[in-house]
């Protein structure tokens, strides 16, 4: 089997909308070597950076965040959907592909100035990642990267990102 991740993803047609095609990573993640080269090459333009937090996107920028801050030797912050964090937050609302939500964050969980690298496992439009660059941004952290293994290039998160002036790191279109 090639090293691609994108070989391991695979793809549910109308989940969970009609016409959407759901890019689904569960078996990228069930697979011993494909979830290894997931995490090695997400992390491995930051390899040799500063890099204080690792931030991930619920929820599967949880299972992928983890494993980079594992390996980067950092802390793990958790961006949660509304209403899932014990402690005082603060929320940033934003557009879905498929809908709208709000994505929240330890008011604690970031310090000013620290240096911190997104992870998700999909970028499509942008809007939760730049909500959690937002939140990020609001606690005074610097956000130094976003990680990514799937792009959605036509729902143009990238550009999105990029116009905001961060540097965007995907494994697979
Ligand atoms: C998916 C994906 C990203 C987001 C990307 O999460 O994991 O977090 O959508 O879309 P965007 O770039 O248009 O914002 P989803 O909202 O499905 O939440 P879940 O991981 O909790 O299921
Ligand atoms: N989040 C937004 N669009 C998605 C897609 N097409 N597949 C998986 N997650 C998504």
């Amino acid at each position: 089997m090639s090293l691609n991740v994108k070989n391991y993803i695979r793809t549910i047609a109308d989940f969970p909308h009609e016409g959407i095609l759901f890019r689904d990573v569960t078996t990228l993640f069930a697979d011993a070597r494909g979830f290894r080269i997931a995490v090695d090459q997400l992390l491995a333009p930051y390899a040799g950076a500063r890099i204080d937090k690792v931030v991930g996107l619920e929820a599967r920028g949880f299972i992928l965040g983890g494993a980079v801050a594992h390996q980067l030797s950092t802390g793990f912050v958790p961006i949660r959907k509304k209403g899932k964090l014990p402690g005082a937050v603060i929320s940033q609302a934003y557009q879905l592909e498929y809908g709208e939500a709000v994505v929240e964050v330890h008011d604690d969980a970031l310090k000013p100035g620290e240096r911190v690298l997104i992870v998700d496992d999909l970028l499509a439009t942008g809007g939760t990642a730049a909500a959690g660059i937002s939140l990020c941004e609001r606690l005074g952290a610097k956000v130094v990267g976003c990680a990514f293994v799937i792009d959605l290039p036509d729902l143009g998160g990238r550009r999105v990102l990029e116009g905001l002036g961060h540097e965007v790191h995907v494994l697979c279109g």
